[in-house]
């Protein structure tokens, strides 16, 4: 035993040795990792050839490798921006909010048959790409430069911000095209970018905020549960109010059960449609917005019909019955146009117009059916040979009208 604890001790040292020896590597590993990923602390890195300075330096997009390095004074914002390039167009641009649209961008990319870099600045009138033209809005003391090293891309240029009227520099737009797609050489234009995002920039203390968020996951989540609120639960529980009286009074617990799920899933996805509004600045959902407020305003009032129902055999009964059926019937059908608006406005494309579409197909074949089913049962009352399915009117048949029908 006691030997055994003496060689222990003996090893010791050797094992301390070993973890200060790991400590070290990771310790110098973090070093290197962090010169090589802090381009500013390397300012040689800025070729010779563009002819201005600039004292300021931040990395401008740490996803990529976007550099900015600026002086800004009252009248001159000089700028030097690199990338690490490959093979794509760069771009950064500027407005007085973080959207794309109204703002300028210059555009950098190195021409695939000469060779040489190219800077243009365009102006983003729309998300189209017919929409993001050549421009000259931003006025410069010099002609903006364009260079390339081995592995890098810079564009360089000083903004004369007392002639660039109208042009905002608070917001920074940042933006790259897929590989291997660039403008094109007579009419200019070019792609939408594979990656962009926003920042919100303080020229004084050198601090970019983050200004974009990515509407995609908002967006999806409003889309699936309109589509199970308006798309699903709501017209279900209507087809089960319609054909299903024979199961009285259950049908009247489901309708109720799926009309309240479906109202709350719509006042969800009515929440969500609203602040994806503030995100997506650009894309024309005016309609889509419009008819999704209408056909919720409808929907709130067939759930306060619902609380608000007149006895079964008051007078006014008949009225409400017919209120509540119409209402019911133009928002679900107003609700499914305003789906395929919203997806048109979000470009869904085929997989939700496909998804979407099958689903109502589904439900106008069954409402199909069931119609002609209940009417031939209607005209069948006199010859129960006629009768198909279940029997509609069985219930009704002992003198006492039915409850709940038109
Ligand atoms: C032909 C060129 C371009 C087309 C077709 C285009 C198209 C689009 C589209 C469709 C969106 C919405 C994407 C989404 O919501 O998921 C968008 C967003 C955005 N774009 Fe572009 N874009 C172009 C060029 C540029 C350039 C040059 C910049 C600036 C450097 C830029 C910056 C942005 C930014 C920051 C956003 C997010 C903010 C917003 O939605 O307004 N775009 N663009
Ligand atoms: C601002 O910077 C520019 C370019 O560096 C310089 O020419 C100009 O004199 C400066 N203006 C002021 C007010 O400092």
């Amino acid at each position: 035993m006691g030997l055994k604890l003496g060689e222990d001790l003996r090893r010791l040292p050797k094992a301390l040795f070993g973890v200060w020896q790991l400590l070290l590597s990771v310790l110098l590993m973090a070093v290197s990792v962090t010169a090589q990923t802090d381009p500013c602390t390397t300012n040689a890195a800025v070729p010779t050839e563009i002819s201005f300075s600039t004292s300021e330096c931040y990395f401008a997009w740490s996803q990529q490798s976007f550099v900015v390095r600026y002086t800004d004074n009252a009248t001159v914002l000089s700028m030097v921006v690199s990338v690490t390039h490959e093979n794509r167009w760069y771009s950064i641009g500027f407005n007085k909010n973080s959207a794309m649209v109204g703002g300028n961008a210059m555009v950098v990319w190195v021409d695939p048959t000469t060779g040489k870099p190219q800077i243009k600045q365009y102006y983003m009138s729309g998300k189209d790409a017919s929409q993001v033209k050549i421009d000259s809005r931003i006025k410069f003391t010099q002609a903006p430069q364009a260079y390339t090293t081995a592995d890098t891309i810079y564009l360089a240029f000083q903004i004369d911000k007392v002639a660039s009227t109208g042009v905002s520099l608070d917001n920074q737009l940042y933006a790259y095209g897929s590989k291997g797609s660039f403008p094109d050489s007579t009419t200019n234009q070019f792609q939408q970018h594979q990656s962009m995002t926003s920042k919100l920039f303080n020229y004084a203390s050198g601090t970019a905020t983050n200004t974009y968020s990515d509407p995609t996951t908002l967006r999806r989540s409003h889309g699936v549960i309109s589509i199970f609120g308006w798309g699903i639960l709501l017209p279900v529980g209507a087809i089960v109010a319609r054909y299903c009286k024979l199961w009285d009074p259950a049908w009247f617990y489901i309708h109720v059960v799926m009309q309240v799920m479906g109202f709350v899933l719509v006042t969800v996805a009515l929440i969500m449609g609203n602040s994806l509004g503030d995100k997506v600045q650009g894309v024309d959902y005016g309609a889509h917005q419009g008819l999704g407020i209408f056909v919720f305003v409808l929907a709130t009032l067939q759930m306060t019909a619902l609380l608000l129902r007149p006895k079964k055999d008051a007078k006014v009964r008949r009225y409400w019955n017919f209120y509540h059926h119409w209402a019911g019937r133009a928002a679900l059908v107003l609700a499914a146009v305003n789906v395929f608006l919203g997806i048109e406005a979000a470009k869904g494309g085929k997989k939700w117009n496909g998804s979407y579409g099958l689903i109502l197909i589904i439900e106008l074949i069954v409402i199909i059916v069931l119609e002609i089913l209940s009417f031939v049962n209607r005209s069948g009352d006199d010859e129960p040979g006629l009768q198909l399915g279940g029997n509609f009117h069985s219930n009704y048949n002992n003198g006492a009208p039915p409850s709940y029908d038109n």
